[in-house]
């Protein structure tokens, strides 16, 4: 039986040079994996927007659905560190709306913190929930809601002037008392020095191997989304390919009257 995983484990793991292992969940039964694979932190991802329901964009993503996904993640999860994104929109209006959205994605799906992308514009809101005892992650670099402001999901802080307001955000989200930060598609070396630079950890998602942990999608990792394949997204898995193999196999025992067996009836 392993520990809770809490913010203060993160800290300390990253005072002691430990890695931290993070990746996303959007329901019971995947999230019985990652906990049962003793993984430090499982994410309901925005990114459910578009992988699980189809959308082009993390845009759409509603409260409701955070909590219902949350919810469903929850029932599996014992030691994990459970985080919920708080989608666009939910969080950019003021501290006080803020405040009222982020606890009741608390309250309602039993989630221990939640995570909001943007820098030195969200600080007051960050602060506004930690006070209240809400744990929230900082989320820089590639932040997947600004992707009509960003025109594509390329490569962020790569010049020097991108890179120095990227460090300052980092700093002022640490400041305003984020327990940790994503930082997603960054170049490594400025991955490096924002870890460096900060006491909470950094978990990188395409930022090279200097963060203090690592975050992927699970269904990229498995090879189970096929629509786009990041080149951060080690493959585990060529999952997709083998569930459609399946698939097919069953289709055609059904078709050649090959299934149910004997052994299958009753
Ligand atoms: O929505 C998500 O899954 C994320 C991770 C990719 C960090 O924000």
């Amino acid at each position: 039986m392993g520990k809770k995983t809490t913010i203060k484990t993160l800290r300390k793991m990253k005072k002691h040079g430990e890695k931290i292992t993070a990746l996303t969940a959007y329901d019971s039964l995947f999230a019985g994996f990652l906990e049962e694979s003793e993984i430090d932190v499982i994410l309901v991802g925005d990114s459910v927007g578009m992988v699980y329901a189809g959308q082009e964009t993390t845009i759409p993503v509603t409260i409701d659905e955070i909590i219902y996904h949350t919810k469903a993640v929850k029932r599996s999860v014992k030691n994990s560190l459970l985080v919920a994104d708080m989608p666009f929109m939910s969080y950019e209006v003021n501290p006080d709306e803020t405040l009222i959205n982020a606890g009741r994605i608390l309250k309602e799906s039993g989630a221990e913190s939640v995570k909001m992308e943007g820098g030195k514009e969200i600080a007051d809101s960050v602060t506004r929930c930690v006070n209240a005892g809400i744990p929230v992650m900082g989320h820089l670099g590639l932040t997947p809601q600004s992707i009509h402001k960003f025109g594509s999901y390329k490569v962020q802080g790569k010049s020097k002037k991108a890179g120095e307001k990227l460090l300052k955000d980092a700093i002022v989200l640490q400041k305003a008392g984020c327990f940790a930060i994503v930082l997603e598609k960054i170049p490594a070396l400025l991955a490096k020095e924002i870890s460096e630079k900060l006491d909470i950890p950094t978990i990188g998602i395409g930022a090279g191997k200097h963060t203090d942990g690592q975050i992927l999608v699970t269904y990229d990792m498995l090879g189970m989304f096929e629509k786009f394949k990041p080149k951060f997204a080690r493959r585990y898995m060529e999952l997709a390919t083998e569930i459609k193999k399946s698939i097919k196999e069953y289709v055609k025992d059904v078709k050649d009257n090959n299934f149910p067996s004997k052994d299958e009836s009753f």
